[in-house]
């Protein structure tokens, strides 16, 4: 660890000008975190920008049109901390790819409405200790995406709530849900993670991947299962199964 880091009280703030003052693996570690999300914001809104027609009212194609530009706004705002340390965005961005997350297709509304209420939600967990990250600009672009990502959460909701009038909606909520749970478990990363000890280790995040996808569980669950109405287990290694998942820069 570097002297400043050692030096420095808890909670004293690391500013972009002392950025590469810095221990090298915090500075790498930041940097994984701003790539992911300048990569996957863009690579979402691309992905997002097809529901905006497909949605079933003028209300819900404009509040998915509004989460579509937040999607292009949240990948201007994690590029502009990546042009403020000197880097070229692009030239990063090459040697990762998007969030895995965004390996399964985007299919219809119902896929969508599911998507935001579940994997926006998962992503939300994860800005939650992020807006407590030392390096200021970070903590703040953090603190600005998880209103928005409430927002598109709270899309979701609605349009799940939707769906669920009729018996063809619920059906196409059901079939959505088990697509995309396995992904909203899987976004945590590894169990005993290295990746996750080191963000620990700097503050970055406050808590393990398996404690951390346990409260999402917990809170998935319960309005699945008393609002939405479908049963899910207890146990979500039922639903997926954390052996075998590997640390990569493709995930948190
Ligand atoms: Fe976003
Ligand atoms: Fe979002």
């Amino acid at each position: 660890m570097s002297q400043a880091l050692m030096d420095a009280p808890a909670q004293a703030v690391v500013t972009a000008a002392e950025f590469w003052d810095q221990d090298p693996e915090y500075q790498d570690l930041l940097l994984n975190l701003i790539n992911i999300h300048v990569v996957s914001e863009l690579y979402g809104g691309d992905i997002f920008e097809a529901s905006i027609l497909r949605a079933p009212t003028a209300e819900f194609k404009m509040r998915m049109a509004r989460t579509v530009m937040e999607e292009y706004g949240h990948h201007l705002r994690y590029r502009k901390l990546m042009e403020e340390l000197g880097l070229d965005w692009q030239e990063y961005a090459r040697s990762k790819g998007h969030l895995s997350t965004f390996d399964t297709p985007m299919e219809s509304w119902a896929d969508q409405a599911v998507f935001l209420a579940i994997l926006d939600r998962a992503a939300a967990h994860q800005f939650r200790h992020f807006v407590q990250c030392r390096y200021e600009p970070f903590r703040q672009a953090a603190q600005d995406t998880l209103k928005e990502e409430y927002g598109h959460v709270g899309l979701g909701m609605d349009a799940v709530k939707a769906l669920l009038q009729t018996d063809q909606g619920r059906a196409q909520v059901e079939h959505a849900l088990h697509k995309w749970l396995p992904v909203g478990l899987q976004s945590f990363g590894a169990d005993a993670s290295k990746k996750n000890e080191r963000y620990r280790h700097f503050g970055i995040k406050q808590d393990t991947n398996e404690n951390m996808r346990a409260i999402y569980w917990e809170q998935v669950r319960a309005f699945v299962t008393e609002d939405w109405g479908f049963a899910l287990p207890e146990d979500y290694t039922q639903i997926w199964n954390p052996q075998g998942q590997q640390d990569t820069d493709r995930a948190y």
